[in-house]
């Protein structure tokens, strides 16, 4: 075999729900979206590919120690499993061992795209390792058959959002805009909050949040459509909602279909003081972070 051994770290960055809409549902049952998403610079995941000799195909491993390893699986359910491996099927190298090991620090059921993120990082980093012969279009193709988010992440920064998220269309966007992010003790599945926004009619956001002062002349208010689904769903939400409001004295949104909600804060030197107010008051995990221009970052 010509495989080189080695080794490539992926950085994979949260995706932030700005503003969504869903604006119909398809006859395979997604929903149609108009979305404005942004990336993250925390809290991120770190992805090492590395090429082994045998077996062929991947594996996928958790770094127990990291902070949010818990419930997070390895099998064919792991997004970052499915990506790797269609991407060796594509480029005929299914004969190729990966091993994949992940240091999970992004909330699983928070509404940050943490395992569409893994994908996207996947896809960049076995590309590299084993220089796959598969090109930008292709890694493309095979984010949107991974999950509806998978095409935001593999580019990152900014984008608006469409069809049921495969339609992206960038944006210039200021990096180091600020969010306090806030992740309540329980977590929600994303096909059961937009089967309760089904089955509450389609609900319309009912709450608009301030933009970010730097942004309100392309979003003047930030707002959710799967919010209401959310709250109806997991009425402890409404309580988490009102109570980080109070500790931070600003509005809060839910991020994409939650159970995380974010704040977000003019003046970036005033995270560090807030994250430890809220921290304190709420005692559940509450990171300070700002928008970055990509989805991915890759380093051997
Ligand atoms: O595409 P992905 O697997 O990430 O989506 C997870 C679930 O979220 C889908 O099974 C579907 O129930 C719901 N979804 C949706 N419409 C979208 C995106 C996701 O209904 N645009």
């Amino acid at each position: 075999m010509s495989q080189r051994l080695g080794r490539v770290r992926a950085t994979a960055y949260p995706k932030l729900t700005l503003s969504l809409r869903v604006t119909g549902v398809r006859d395979d049952g997604f929903h149609d979206l108009d979305a404005l998403v942004i990336s993250l610079g925390q809290p991120h995941d770190v992805l090492e590919a590395y090429a082994v000799p045998a077996p062929g195909g991947v594996r996928v491993e958790i770094d127990r120690d990291s902070p949010e390893h818990v419930g997070i699986p390895t099998d064919h359910t792991n997004l970052a499993f499915i990506a790797a491996e269609k991407l060796l099927v594509r480029a005929g190298r299914s004969g190729h061992g990966v091993r994949i090991v992940l240091r999970k620090r992004i909330p699983a059921g928070a509404g940050l795209g943490g395992g569409s993120a893994d994908a996207a990082a996947a896809l960049l980093a076995v590309r590299r390792l084993l220089e796959v012969d598969v090109d930008d279009a292709g890694l493309l193709e095979i984010a949107a058959e991974v999950g509806s988010d998978v095409t935001f992440c593999l580019r990152g920064g900014a984008a608006w959002m469409r069809g049921r998220g495969e339609l992206i269309e960038p944006l210039e966007w200021p990096s180091g805009l600020a969010f306090l992010v806030a992740v309540p003790p329980f977590r929600l599945a994303t096909p059961d909050v937009y089967r309760a926004w089904d089955e509450l009619g389609g609900p319309e956001a009912t709450r608009r949040v301030p933009a970010p002062r730097r942004i309100v002349s392309l979003l003047p208010e930030l707002r959710n459509d799967l919010e209401p689904a959310a709250e109806a769903l997991e009425p402890r939400l409404v309580e988490f909602r009102t109570a980080l409001e109070a500790a931070t004295g600003r509005p809060a949104i839910l991020a994409g279909s939650g159970s995380a909600y974010v704040v977000p804060v003019n003046a970036a030197r005033d995270l560090p003081q807030l994250v430890t107010d809220v921290g304190r008051r709420l005692r559940v995990p509450v990171v300070g972070t700002t928008s970055v221009t990509r989805g991915v970052r890759v380093s051997t």
